[in-house]
């Protein structure tokens, strides 16, 4: 059995109400099915994590026993050296993701923090992108 570990950074909690023409209708709970879903029948065991606070998303990375992680910092991908080290310091395989293509949108998010300390980088499919980094990071282990 292989842990992964899946984090949903700030302001994802409110998905389906949020920006909805740029982040779209569904809600984070459909993104869990669909990652639960995704993983049935799989040897993996997954936790899954939101937070709006970066110290709790530190404390959580620093802690983990999750052999893989996906993680969507969300608006901290842009300004967290606090969760670059953490990421840097576990060496944990991880595959950054975002529901947006950050790069088509204001410059501010052209920047990540995240990505130098990540295996790779999926963004632009919407919900889809959390499918794509969990088959990313299934490859990356090892995992059928
Ligand atoms: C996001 C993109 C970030 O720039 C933004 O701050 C978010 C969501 C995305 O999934 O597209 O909150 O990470």
């Amino acid at each position: 059995m292989v842990k992964i570990l899946v984090i949903h950074g700030p302001n994802l909690n409110l998905l389906g109400k949020r920006e909805t023409d740029i982040y779209g209708k569904f809600t984070i709970d459909d993104i869990n099915r669909e990652i639960t879903d995704a993983l049935k029948g799989k040897q993996v065991e997954t936790e899954i994590f939101q937070s709006n606070h970066e110290g709790d998303i530190v404390d959580k990375i620093n802690h983990t026993t999750a052999a893989g992680i996906v993680i969507n910092p969300a608006a901290y991908t842009h300004t967290s050296v606090a969760i670059h080290d953490a990421l840097k310091a576990r060496q944990i395989p991880t595959v950054e993701v975002h529901l947006s293509n950050i790069y088509a949108r204001e410059e501010f998010r052209h920047k990540s923090l995240i990505a130098p300390v990540a295996t790779g980088q999926i963004s632009g499919f919407g919900k889809a992108s959390y499918i794509l980094g969990i088959k990313a990071l299934l490859e990356i282990l090892n995992v059928r």
